[in-house]
């Protein structure tokens, strides 16, 4: 994409996501006076002290001490990078993502997805015009498949051929190396090249924001291999990818679940019986990275498979995997069909209604893993029971907190008759510091320019005032620099809020310790506030004029003062009766 993501984009983002709303999607949220708590999702817990601030856009846990901004709680609970946090939020309110010109960050593969849009307009034209094209429309109709659903997930044709693709006019040297590099191309020994997809109907794979990122090709006829899938490219990682996943949302905006299945003819096969909410994986495991984006997009993901042992052995790949994955407001199904047949053979077999009943009918995670552990033992036998409780424990154990994981270790200890201790969670991210005060009493005990920092961070508005105390600035402490950064940020830019604030500093050391003073803060009047930062300011001010001042009366002592010093102790000197006055008169 090329360039930074302009910090004003960040800005207007935050300011405009409610991360209540973003939250609450994720985790069941109760409200609490002004704000709303629920067990932490970053830790084991059995009260609630995960809060979220609508007034501060900001959560922060009591417990734990996660805190942080609606991008940083992507980025931790949803497991993604800065950039795709962003990208995430940016779907969500619909908005495209700016770029700086001429950034140095990141490669540009603005080039790669218009390469392989051509692409696939290309293929699209050949279902149409190319002379063997009615074999290939007679092929898709044969399995069921209408021009409409052809059309939605556009669908094409690869004529035979080998340079097809290659040798079409409007690539030129660069187009060529694009083709190359977004693996449409295969080479010979002699390094020529020729088009990698040949005589196959086309399943282009887009990405979530509808950008054709790679293909599946399916060959006509038999012969091996029947399904050829673009190769690893900048865009295309097919551990990661979901065919369907985006037309899925495209038809339903928040579905409330969607299908795994196996297979591109699986997922069309289906829409073409308006069951739209269906994704594949690319011929691959189910993967974390494909759970987190499934999760991401619905709160129940329903697995299909085949009913043979090898059916099943994937499923319980794909429950170990789902595992680690599922807190509290995620569901997971298994579907199993009966030997021989896919989804697609079967909804086309028994019709939508069938297909929907069996969907209904498909068992929750928890008793696909009960079920198949009793039948590895001999549940008749205490011995049989031992064995059960081992296997299942080490299994439990990667649940993460929450109801789930309770009513789990709960129903193993009903099955096995025993109670069973329930290993405790390792948190992940950095071990929870200590319960800290939760009142406004807590700034009173923060040393002076911690307390204007968090003062700021809390209240950006607070910069505004006019002439807030001077003369702090030359102190030698360790945060007045970010003090004087801080001031100097939002005078400039003065509508900063607390989060967009963050933003700004997430790249740097010093933005973790932002973020920590802002979780602490609890918001106090505007005006008290105001009195805060203005008394603090003034005293490191005055704490300043003292330094300057003993070190001159010291200089005088030691060597003498030139006319410089004697000037500077002079004004100190008045600065300070003045403040002494003040004081006295105050
Ligand atoms: N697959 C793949 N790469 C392969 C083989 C399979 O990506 N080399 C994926 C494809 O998504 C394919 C799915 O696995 O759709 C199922 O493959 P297969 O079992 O071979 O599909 P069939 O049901 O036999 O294929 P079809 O229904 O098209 O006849
Ligand atoms: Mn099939």
């Amino acid at each position: 994409m090329g360039g930074r993501i302009p910090a004003s984009f960040i800005d207007e983002l935050v300011n405009r996501v409610d991360v209540v709303d973003l939250i609450s999607s994720r985790v069941p949220l109760k409200k609490a006076g002004k704000d709303f708590q629920a067990c932490c999702p970053f830790h084991d817990e059995k009260t609630p002290s995960f809060t979220v601030s609508p007034e501060k856009q900001f959560y922060h846990c009591f417990g734990c001490g996660a805190h942080g901004t609606a991008i940083g709680f992507l980025m931790e609970y949803d497991n993604l990078s800065f950039v795709e946090a962003v990208e995430e939020l940016a779907v969500r309110e619909r908005l495209e993502i700016p770029r700086e010109s001429g950034g140095q960050s990141g490669p540009d593969y603005r080039p790669l997805y218009e390469t392989l849009e051509q692409a696939a307009d290309y293929y699209q034209q050949q279902l149409r015009r190319h002379p063997q094209a009615a074999k290939v429309v007679d092929y898709l109709r044969h399995r069921g498949l209408s021009g409409a659903i052809a059309a939605d997930y556009g669908i094409g044709f690869a004529p035979p051929g080998w340079t097809n693709l290659l040798d079409r006019p409007n690539w030129g040297r660069k187009g060529t190396e694009h083709l190359k590099t977004c693996g449409m191309l295969s080479e010979h020994e002699d390094g020529r090249k020729y088009d990698r997809f040949r005589d196959r109907i086309m399943f282009p794979i887009r990405n979530r924001r509808g950008r054709v990122i790679g293909f599946g090709g399916r060959l006509l006829g038999d012969g091996k291999p029947k399904y050829l899938n673009s190769p690893e490219t900048p865009l295309f990682h097919k551990g990661q990818e979901l065919y369907g996943l985006y037309e899925a949302l495209h038809s339903t905006r928040n579905p409330d679940r969607l299908l795994v299945v196996e297979g591109y003819m699986d997922v069309v096969a289906l829409a073409q019986f308006e069951i739209r909410n269906t994704v594949a994986t690319l011929g691959t495991a189910t993967t974390r990275p494909h759970l987190d984006r499934l999760f991401r997009a619905a709160p129940e993901i329903l697995f299909c498979f085949d009913g043979d042992r090898a059916g099943r052995a994937a499923a319980w790949k794909a429950l170990e995997t789902t595992l680690p994955v599922m807190r509290d407001g995620r569901e997971a199904c298994f579907l199993f069909l009966p030997d021989g047949e896919d989804p697609d053979t079967m909804v086309r077999k028994q019709g939508p209604q069938a297909f929907q009943r069996l969907m209904d009918e498909a068992v929750p995670l928890s008793t696909f893993l009960f079920d198949r552990l009793r039948e590895q033992v001999d549940m008749q036998s205490l011995a049989g029971k031992a064995r059960l409780s081992e296997l299942a424990a080490p299994l439990l154990g990667t649940l993460p907190s929450g109801v789930l994981r309770q009513m789990m270790f709960k129903q193993l200890e009903t099955i096995v008759g025993v109670e069973i201790p329930h290993p405790s969670r390792p948190i992940a991210a950095s071990p929870a510091p200590k319960r800290r005060p939760r009142t406004g009493a807590f700034l009173g005990t923060m040393p002076p320019v911690r307390r204007a920092i968090a003062l700021l961070v809390s209240n950006p508005g607070l910069a505004a005032t006019e002439s807030l105390p001077a003369g702090w600035e030359t102190l030698p402490l360790p945060g007045i620099p970010i003090l004087k950064e801080l001031l100097e940020n939002l005078h400039s830019e003065p509508n900063l809020t607390t989060v967009a604030l963050l933003e700004r500093w997430r790249h740097r050391e010093e933005g973790k310790y932002l973020g920590q003073l802002t979780a602490f803060l609890l918001p106090l009047q505007q005006e008290g506030q105001l009195r805060e930062l203005r008394d603090t300011l003034s005293s490191l001010a005055r704490q300043a004029l003292m330094n300057e001042w003993e070190n001159l009366m010291q200089k005088a002592a030691a060597e003498g003062l030139s006319t410089e010093d004697k000037k500077r102790l002079l004004q100190l000197s008045e600065e300070k009766m003045k403040r002494d006055n003040q004081e006295n008169d105050g």
